[in-house]
């Protein structure tokens, strides 16, 4: 996989765009999406797992779908669909959203569809409808309510199960309430023979793995364990779904195409060994799809001498644009993006709202290290995926700050192309969402 950040001259260029000049173009606060990055990360991992496939003979295809719920944007959703071989979908909404994706990419209508979450009616009833225009949509069923309904459309619409994760790894994801308990599974594995649904696919979600091969294998192992007794069952049982969660970061040295061969080997070995033939591994990527895509730049526009390191503001909401790494402690990388090659300053940053948490330094050392110069940016690199589906987009903010310029820059008919999504978010916008007028 191509690096994605080289410094040149003082400046952090990134996907081979300075990010200073983008951010003296279009004016900041800024958000910029490389749309190829989406589609290159895509092809790359595709052509990892490809590959490891023909090296080692293994018969089943790997299926790359992109999760939606990582990033909303048309664009961005748009670009993973027309790379990868489908969608992922977690609501009713997500799933109203995907089939209008499907409806203007008509060439693209035969890829695959696979919808997770909790399903009441509408999206139980969605996915029928799906089913009924044809689409190729795979349910996995994430509780006995679902199974039941579906089971009484009479229906053979393919169906897949979640794996209930405390029954894989515990002490990760203590608060997981997704999927299936052993004995529900074993109810739907008796049952389907009566019913027109057809099981195709065993499904688990590692979530938000930092990649260690041990622990990744003895994972996938106990998930897998679901593989075989479903297949030794029910032998419609085709694919297994590793979810999301694929490792990070992507844009740094990790090496896809060993992964990719020693799972793939690893799988390979265990069908053989248990006499049963090899799934199809899906993917359900969303972080690896969007994360890298995009960049949020600032400008510093002022400083406060109240604190044992000065304050640097900057233009916007280091809180609002960074949900992830505020709530949920995931790491984005904060840095200048000029003046690279002049001493360092130690300072803290700060967003421009009233909110004392909305700051940012290296919690270790105690302050950021910020180049000793007059005008200076900042990027927050890797924004996006979940960004913006937790603090929303086109809404109203912390003290009412602005959504940021939002930039998009893609490749079309092998030509560089760039559009203003949006302007930086005006009053009369956020008064229009509050009904204030
Ligand atoms: C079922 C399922 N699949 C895929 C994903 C995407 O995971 P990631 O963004 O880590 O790729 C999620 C994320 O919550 C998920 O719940």
């Amino acid at each position: 996989m191509e690096k994605l950040r080289e410094i040149k001259n003082g400046e952090l260029y990134y996907n081979g765009f300075s990010l200073k000049k983008l951010a003296e173009e279009y004016g900041t606060p800024l958000k910029i999406t490389f749309l190829d990055v989406i589609s290159e990360h895509i092809n790359s991992l595709k052509r990892s797992f490809n590959n490891a496939i023909s090296s080692i003979g293994y018969k089943g295809k790997f299926i790359y779908l992109n999760a939606n719920k990582a990033n909303y944007g048309k664009e961005e959703i748009e670009t993973a669909f027309l790379a990868g071989d489908g969608l992922e979908t977690s609501s009713y909404y997500d799933l109203l959203l995907t089939q209008k994706m499907f409806e203007k990419n008509p060439d693209h209508r035969s890829k695959l569809i696979v919808s997770n979450g909790l399903k009441l009616k509408d999206y139980c009833d969605e996915i029928v409808n799906a089913y009924n225009k044809g689409l190729d949509i795979i349910d996995i069923i994430d509780d006995l309510n679902e199974y039941e309904y579906l089971k009484s459309k009479n229906l053979p619409i393919k169906v897949g199960f979640r794996v209930h994760l405390s029954s894989l790894y515990e002490a990760e994801v203590p608060d997981d309430r997704f999927g299936l308990l052993k004995d529900e599974i074993d109810y739907i594995l008796n049952d389907i023979k009566n019913t027109k649904l057809i099981l195709t696919t065993i499904h688990y979600h590692q979530r938000g793995f930092d990649y260690v091969e041990d622990k990744f294998k003895e994972n996938l192992l106990k998930a897998f364990n679901f593989y075989l007794y479903a297949k030794s069952i029910c032998d419609s049982v085709d694919s297994f779904d590793i979810g999301g969660g694929m490792p990070l970061p992507i844009s740094e040295d990790f090496d896809y195409d060993s992964f990719a061969l020693s799972t793939l080997s690893y799988l390979k070995e265990l069908c053989i060994k248990n006499n049963v033939s090899m799934p199809n591994i899906i993917g359900e990527n969303g972080k690896f799809s969007q994360k890298d895509s995009t960049v949020n730049i600032y400008k510093v526009v002022g400083v406060k001498n109240t604190g044992e390191y000065p304050w640097h503001i900057v233009n916007g909401s280091l809180l609002i644009a960074l949900p992830e790494m505020y709530a949920l402690g995931e790491p984005i990388m904060v840095t200048p993006i000029s003046n690279l090659d002049k001493p360092i300053k130690p300072v803290r940053l700060a967003g421009i709202t009233c909110d004392c948490d909305d700051v940012f330094f290296d919690r270790e050392k105690g302050y950021f290290e910020l180049p000793d110069a007059e005008t200076n940016y900042i990027g927050c690199i890797g924004t996006g995926s979940y960004q913006n589906s937790m603090n929303g987009k086109g809404g109203v903010h912390h003290c009412l700050l602005p959504e940021e310029k939002d930039v998009i820059i893609y490749t079309k008919d092998g030509k560089l192309e760039s559009k203003v999504r949006h302007e930086l978010q005006s009053i009369e916008d956020i008064y229009n969402i509050i009904n204030f007028k």
